[in-house]
């Protein structure tokens, strides 16, 4: 049955499907478990949070969707294929910038295409595409030191766009910006997804910011980290800084709040 309407509708397929996801690390006294039995899956263009304590295991989560960490067991499928390794088809941004620093803008953008050996004229359409996605053209030949922090983050997603992968994972990417500039990016954000169709999976432990932007959130429990719950939010792809001000917004928020908190407190 399912499969049958998945076959109508492929706007409705997986797009990342994670089964039975363990990873542990090895510690002083043994291995210590970080990831226990994670089941999700991401369907085409949502845009999904993972929230959750501190250590409880969100970058463990991306870090191994993008290859960089290996799982202990389980499975991870991208367009049904099952992932091996880093790879173009996942577009990667954390917390702190990690642009190149010798690289102008546009060339920092352009950088993990030429490793994908894209030709050259497709890269600068491409360079010139993301970069107005962006909203920073004007800074095509600037160096990431004479940008704001704000900014290099906008590069940094247009870095990871660049290379048009299926999924974009964020780590976190708003964390060290001052409040009024995250909002800015949060509002802009949900333009781009708007904009470019993409699946977006986003770790952030700013709760508000999770059910600003998400259309669902994993909720992770504290260490070993596991679903605890999974939140539906409905709200309008079109909508805008002042839903933060409904009831129904103040409600969510509560309700993800309340559920983190009370894994602080069975373990703290
Ligand atoms: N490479 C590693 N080796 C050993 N332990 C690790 C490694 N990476 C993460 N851990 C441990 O796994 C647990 C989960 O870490 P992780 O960084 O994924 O948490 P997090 O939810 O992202 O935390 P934060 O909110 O502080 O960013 C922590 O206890 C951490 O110390
Ligand atoms: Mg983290």
């Amino acid at each position: 049955m399912l499969t049958h309407s998945l076959q109508l509708n492929p706007m409705t397929s997986p797009k990342l499907i994670i089964r039975d996801l363990y990873k542990s690390f090895p510690g002083k006294r043994g291995s210590m478990l970080a990831l226990k039995d994670i089941n999700l899956t991401l369907y085409r263009n949502e845009f999904v949070c993972v929230v959750g304590a501190s250590g409880c295991g969100k970058s463990t989560l991306l870090n191994i969707i993008a290859g960089l960490e290996e799982p202990t067991s389980g499975q991870i499928l991208l367009e049904g294929e099952p992932i091996d390794g880093p790879g173009a088809n996942r577009g990667m941004v954390f917390q702190n910038y990690t642009l190149y620093p010798w690289l102008t803008v546009s060339q920092n953008v352009e950088f993990g295409m030429k490793m994908q050996k894209i030709p050259t004229a497709e890269r600068q359409q491409r360079v010139k595409y993301y970069l107005e996605i962006v909203g920073l053209s004007r800074f095509a030949d600037a160096l990431p030191k004479s940008l704001s922090g704000g900014m290099k983050q906008r590069v940094a997603i247009a870095r990871a766009l660049a290379n048009e992968p299926d999924i974009l994972l964020m780590d976190e990417p708003f964390g060290a910006l001052d409040a009024q500039t995250k909002e800015v990016l949060q509002e802009f954000m949900l333009q781009l997804w708007r904009q470019t169709q993409k699946t977006i999976l986003m770790v952030t432990h700013d709760v508000e910011e999770a059910v600003f932007l998400s259309q669902r959130i994993y909720v992770l429990s504290s260490r070993p980290g596991q679903l605890k719950a999974e939140v539906n939010l409905e709200f309008d792809r079109d909508r805008n800084l002042s839903i933060k001000g409904t009831e129904f917004f103040q409600r969510k928020r509560q309700e993800v709040l309340h559920l983190i908190r009370d894994e602080i407190l069975a373990t703290a």
